[in-house]
């Protein structure tokens, strides 16, 4: 029995968009320590993302899934981490860049390539980070609808979060690929049963935590080719 993928659904951070498309604008507020700031910011912004989910997130508890509060209370940690005293007004305007960050050069013709099928992202980000960020960007033509996790309030590897996408797509986990460069994230897409591609852009090993990703590809460029693979050997 052929295996179908009825539907593609993307990670957004990370995966369609560079979140280190800061750098620039960090380079220029603090010489020196553009790459520095960029990177502490991703890993303490993601870091974050696991603790609040942990801390079974809700009004009462006052930890929230709202990723444009964990991604300001990141960027804050690494700028005192480097020792930077950021202006309100650069601070704004980093935050801000996270709503126009360059989307990845592999991912229009990617995505484009999967037509006719369903084309969603499925975020971390808050609807109001994700809906300018994409509607901005190349890839607005060819995605059907962005999920955020808002509606979960939980952040990513929950398997409340992918369950979003069965629920809005209708389709069984069996005929949904998901697609993410975060490892973490393919091995919890795994675990709740997508069918699964690593973007591994940077040739990391795999995360030993769970059940590896189905397909492990170096770029978007490689996705069409490699759904069309997955599609055409034996269940
Ligand atoms: C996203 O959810 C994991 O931050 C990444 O877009």
């Amino acid at each position: 029995m052929t295996k179908v993928v009825s539907a593609v659904v993307f990670d957004a951070y990370g995966t369609l968009f560079d979140v280190y498309s800061v750098t620039a604008l960090a380079e220029r507020l603090a010489p020196g320590q553009g790459t520095a700031l960029s990177l502490h910011w991703r890993a303490k912004q993601l870091e974050y993302s696991w603790l609040v989910s942990l801390m079974a997130p809700s009004p009462a508890t006052g930890a929230i899934a709202d990723f444009s509060i964990v991604t300001a209370q990141a960027l804050d940690h690494a700028a005192a981490t480097l020792g930077l005293k950021l202006e309100d007004s650069e601070r704004n305007a980093l935050l801000d860049s996270y709503l126009h960050l360059e989307a990845f050069a592999d991912a229009p013709a990617a995505l484009a390539a999967l037509a006719p099928r369903p084309r969603w992202v499925l975020s971390n980000g808050s609807q109001a980070m994700l809906t300018p960020l994409v509607a901005q960007s190349p890839l607005a033509g060819d995605l059907d609808g962005v999920l955020s996790v808002e509606t979960a309030g939980v952040f990513k590897p929950s398997p409340r979060v992918y369950k979003l996408a069965v629920e809005r797509l209708g389709l069984p986990t069996s005929r949904i690929a998901f697609v993410s460069s975060n490892g973490w994230d393919a091995i919890g897409a795994k675990a709740f049963g997508f069918t699964t591609f690593w973007v591994n852009r940077t040739g990391a090993p795999v995360d030993r935590h769970g059940a590896p990703p189905d397909r492990i590809i170096a770029s978007l460029d490689q996705l069409p080719a490699a759904v069309k693979a997955w599609e055409s050997t034996p269940r």
